[in-house]
């Protein structure tokens, strides 16, 4: 089997990052973050694709700030929609594989069990429409292209949930966390091994499985819980459950965003572990990289 020319979007952000690495061990990969590739220039993400003539693209890239979206819905959508569907046609005119993200947000959380893949779309805020009109300009191009919806995406870089508890835990007595939202975080790491052992089954592998998946470890919590995880068994700082009402946002969000991965896994024979059980790794992960500081 060849090694394939993969071009990796958003190289510095939480999967982007851990892709670079374990993208590498399954073909030649080229790393672009913003600085070198910006996808709100359309000229140069097509004048890109067309010089490298990647076999893979893997655009991990992403506008994802969900509450400044709501004021910056241009910026949004030149991102989430725009340029995942310039990277859709110059893949297909060049018959390479896109492998794209997108979210829960997506789905407006007013149901009661897991979401699959058929399950209808009706985002809250500016960034999940942003997001599922990128899924759908993507679907309209056709040629073979895997978008891969998860949630709650946290890691050791980067703005996210994880890093932001430990910083207050470590400042504050007390913090007040939202207990009525439920979802399953995602390691961003977990995520990227996911793909890229995907991505070494081989290009024909992926073509022939090119669709819509939920990808998210198995089980399921609230921001409350999930904080209460990450800080561990602690007198201080105090954890207070609050409700969404008690913490206003630009964007509303989801009351429920569980997505069921069964048809992932039936296709690729991938289970990805339990949410708790990539908590302990990340944190793991996180004392064994701060002793080698
Ligand atoms: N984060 C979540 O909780 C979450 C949940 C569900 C789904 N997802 C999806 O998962 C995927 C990966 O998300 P993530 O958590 O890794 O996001 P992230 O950490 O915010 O990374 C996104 C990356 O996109 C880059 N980017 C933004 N605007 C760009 C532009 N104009 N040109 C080039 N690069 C640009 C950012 O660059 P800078 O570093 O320079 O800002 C950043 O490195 C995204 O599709 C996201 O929508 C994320």
């Amino acid at each position: 089997m060849t090694r394939p020319t993969i071009l990796l979007t958003g190289a510095n952000g939480q999967v982007g990052f851990e892709l670079q690495r374990t993208l590498a061990l399954h073909g030649d990969v080229v790393a672009c973050d913003r600085g070198k590739l910006d996808l709100g220039d359309r000229n140069a993400l097509a004048g890109t694709v067309r010089s490298i003539r990647p076999q893979v693209i893997v655009n991990a890239a992403a506008y994802t700030a969900v509450d400044r979206a709501e004021s910056e819905i241009v910026q949004a959508e030149a991102i989430n929609t725009i340029a995942p569907a310039i990277l859709a046609e110059e893949a297909k005119r060049i018959d390479a594989v896109l492998i794209h993200f997108s979210t829960d947000y997506v789905f407006d959380g007013a149901s009661a069990l897991p979401y699959d893949e058929l399950a209808l779309t009706r985002p809250l805020n500016v960034y999940g429409r942003t997001k599922r009109d990128g899924e759908s300009a993507i679907a309209a191009i056709g040629g073979a292209n895997l978008i891969f919806r998860t949630s709650w995406v946290y890691g050791l870089r980067g703005s996210n949930f994880l890093l932001t508890m430990l910083r207050l835990a470590a400042e504050r007595e007390e913090l007040r966390v939202v207990a009525d939202q439920s979802g399953v975080p995602n390691w961003s790491r977990d995520l990227a091994e996911t793909i890229a052992t995907l991505v070494g089954q081989g290009v024909p592998a992926l073509v022939d499985r090119a669709g819509l998946y939920h990808l998210s470890a198995s089980g399921a919590t609230n921001w409350y819980d999930f904080a209460r995880a990450i800080i561990g068994d602690v007198e201080r700082p105090r954890v207070v459950p609050i409700t969404t009402v008690e913490y206003p946002t630009p964007a509303r969000r989801p009351a429920y965003g569980v997505l069921a991965s069964g048809k992932f896994e039936r296709t690729f024979g991938i289970e990805l572990p339990e949410w708790r059980d990539a908590l302990a790794r990340c944190l793991a992960a996180r004392v064994e990289a701060q002793k080698t500081v």
